[in-house]
């Protein structure tokens, strides 16, 4: 595999292709809190132009460390119904817990302001499988014919975290069959139900490139009716999904990697059986998508929204949550023990 070096106009980054269409490998590149502006720009720029960045060896980051260099590409933000795994933004997807996200999707779309990007990092895996595969939803709407870039311009798809996930479960039936765990999922995972309208082609705010949004959350197109609705977004879906536009992830422990939530789909490969595997993710504030049309997405349920990321922003969010820590730490010290619970879902 060739090596290619991408120059920015202050720093050098060394990157290897890892496929045609999306995703770099960086070297030399020891991420934390401390990197130099310069290098977070030229991580920036690799970012939008490769959709997705591998990163091996980072062994030494931990929850601190993660943050910390979460906070240089962005603002943190939890997941809107899903605690977090360190009381802060660790969000932890660990196989033997949760369900598996073996489904193509971009995380978290059913709200409006979705993260602008995902910082994942691999604890512990099976002795095989359990890749990741990433696809650039770029490359999928410049693969449409031409009538079909303008008939999904014409879109808006509702996307919601309150579908059949008893589907979803259909490939795991140990777990499926287990209704103590498909009950805590669909406690904690749906505990709000959200319902977004987003455009099936969304402007991307920084590179102007046209995306498809879509993946598991999109469940209907507005103004179609069922298996029409259905047939439409499989068509489109499909693109997505082509080999061609797709990078799979071989993970090492000590890996991370970084994707451009707006111009990617995701699909966790659920091949090892009951292996361990644990990852943890820092995902980043979003902002409001809008169609080529300009209109913005929206949400459409639930009617009172509750104070969440990607509904609020990350700022305001932050400090309630500082403040609302000083208040309970004042009413009771040594209170209850927190309950946590993780689900495999983005
Ligand atoms: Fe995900």
């Amino acid at each position: 595999m060739s090596t290619a070096t991408t120059t920015t106009a202050t720093t050098d980054l060394r990157l290897t292709p890892a496929a045609g269409r999306i995703g770099a490998i960086v070297h030399d590149v020891r991420l934390g809190g401390e990197l130099p502006a310069e290098t977070v720009a030229a991580i920036e720029a690799a970012l939008y132009e490769h959709k997705v960045l591998f990163f091996r060896d980072q062994q030494h980051l931990d929850d601190a460390g993660h943050e910390a260099f979460a906070r240089l590409l962005g603002h943190p933000v939890g997941h809107p119904t899903v605690p977090s795994a360190d009381g802060r933004y660790v969000f932890e997807l660990d196989a033997t817990k949760g369900v598996r996200a073996n489904n193509w999707h971009t995380d978290v779309t059913f709200v409006p302001s979705y993260p602008k990007a995902s910082i994942l990092r691999a604890l512990e895996l099976p002795p095989a499988g359990g890749s990741t595969v990433w696809a650039n939803t770029a490359a999928a709407y410049q693969d449409l014919p031409e009538p079909l870039k303008v008939l999904a311009e014409s879109l808006r798809a509702v996307h919601t975290n309150d579908y059949d996930y008893a589907a979803s479960l259909a490939l795991r039936p140990e777990l499926a069959d287990n209704a103590e765990i498909a009950n805590l999922f669909r406690q904690v995972f749906v505990s709000t139900a959200f319902k977004t309208e987003h455009p099936v082609v969304r402007v991307h705010p920084v590179t102007g490139e046209k995306n498809l949004l879509l993946g598991a959350f999109a469940q209907r197109i507005q103004g179609v009716a069922g298996a029409d609705s259905k047939a439409l977004i499989a068509l489109f879906q499909r693109y997505v999904e082509r080999l061609e536009n797709t990078v799979r992830w071989d993970w090492q422990v000590g890996d991370v990697a970084i994707w451009d939530n707006r111009a990617t789909q995701h699909y966790a490969v659920n091949d090892y059986g009951d292996e361990p595997r644990l990852v943890r993710r820092i995902t980043l504030d979003g902002d409001l998508p809008v169609g080529v049309d300009g209109a913005p997405s929206r949400l459409l349920e639930p009617a009172e929204p509750p104070r969440v990321a990607g509904l609020v922003p990350a700022e305001e969010l932050e400090t309630e949550a500082a403040e609302a820590a000083k208040v309970a730490a004042a009413q009771a010290a040594g209170a209850g023990a927190a309950v946590t619970v993780t689900a495999d879902r983005g």
